[in-house]
């Protein structure tokens, strides 16, 4: 990937959480919630993240963003690290770096009017003056660009669908004319009729104003259609990472080979004939992540390497990183034979 087309380089960053009451550092026990992920995202490109439950996509999302102090490891944002910057320094990228968040409900302040809401961020910065006509004209054009009505803008959250809410917290952080968002799970609480139009708003968004998202949902089927290119994760760590029709046409992880035959196929026939595999369980603890491979307790292919040692998150193809012993470059890793 060219060096000019990097907005954000992600570098082995960790997120571990203290647990236990041990004081002065001797109790070392933590949630290893993000544990070492690295990649990169381009300017104006859609990165998907999926992942099952507690597998750390919240907290990597946050931790890029430095709302969490990473454990360790670094982010780069247009080539400058942000683990480096003082509060002074990323607060000033701020408007840059923008996320949205799977229940618009609980972000926007029920007291405030939509006009407050998504005008807020412009006051905060000093970008405009609260009153002004020119804050006024921000507005409207924000509501038009998410497809909402201007005339709305005196209205209240809780006046709004599930759908029109997401719109607002759209609005809200595309105020700043941000070049990266971090979407937390923007569709997971939307009605499934919802969720179609709503990707298909911020894509549309994305080719107009070109900035980049890191989308996050739990399943392949979410991310499919927004993403260019999409990494799974697993207990807090990146388990392959390529662009999308790659991973949905030649996924070497077993892992992914699993949530991959969990996404429906629209022709019947295919649907019928094709082979599931369920993974069975739930992911074991971060606290205690199993040795080797972090995915050997679930793998069907498991051998015992896998349980000694850790794979490493390697480029097998251009551009085509997995991190598993049994993915070679014939994909041989295949949990259906
Ligand atoms: N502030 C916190 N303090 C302690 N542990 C945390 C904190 N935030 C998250 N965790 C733990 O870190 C792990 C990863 O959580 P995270 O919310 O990032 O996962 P997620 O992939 O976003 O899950 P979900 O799909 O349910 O949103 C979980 O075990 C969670 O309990
Ligand atoms: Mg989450």
């Amino acid at each position: 990937m060219s060096e000019n087309n990097v907005l954000l380089r992600v570098q082995n960053l960790k997120k571990h959480f203290p647990i236990g009451g041990g004081l002065f550092g001797r109790n070392t026990r933590a949630v290893k919630a993000v544990d070492g992920i690295s990649f990169e995202i381009k300017k104006g490109e859609t990165l998907g993240m999926v992942g099952e439950s507690g597998c750390g996509k919240s907290t990597a999302g946050r931790t890029i963003l430095q709302l969490y102090k990473p454990t360790d490891g670094k982010v780069f944002f247009e080539g400058q690290d942000l683990t480096q910057m003082n509060s002074a320094e990323i607060r000033r990228l701020r408007p840059k770096m923008q996320m949205i968040f799977q229940d618009p409900y609980a972000t926007l302040n029920p007291r405030h009017s939509v006009r407050k809401i998504v005008g807020e961020p412009l006051v905060i910065q000093g970008v405009m003056k609260k009153g002004s006509s020119e804050l006024e004209d921000r507005v409207t054009e924000l509501m038009e660009l998410v497809g909402m009505n201007p005339a709305y803008m005196r209205r209240f959250p809780h006046e709004f669908s599930g759908g029109q809410r997401q719109r607002i917290g759209i609005a809200r952080a595309l105020s700043l004319n941000p070049d990266f968002i971090v979407c937390d799970e923007p569709i997971s609480a939307l009605d499934v009729s919802i969720q179609a139009q709503v990707v298909n708003l911020m894509q549309d968004l994305q080719e107009q104003l070109g900035m980049a998202y890191l989308f996050i949902a739990h399943d392949l089927s979410m991310v499919k259609h927004i993403s260019h290119r999409i990494v799974v994760m697993y207990l807090g760590k990146a388990m392959e990472l390529t662009e999308r029709n790659t991973l949905f046409d030649n996924p070497l992880h077993p892992y992914t080979q699993s949530l991959n035959s969990a996404v429906p196929i629209p022709d019947p026939k295919s649907e019928q004939k094709r082979q599931r595999f369920i993974l069975e369980g739930d992911p074991p603890s971060p606290a205690s992540p199993p040795s080797g491979c972090v995915f050997h307790t679930r793998c069907p292919l498991a051998e015992e390497k896998c349980i000694r040692v850790e794979p490493e998150f390697r480029e097998i193809h251009p551009g085509h990183f997995v991190a598993c012993h049994l993915a070679d470059e014939k994909g041989s890793s295949k949990i259906f034979a």
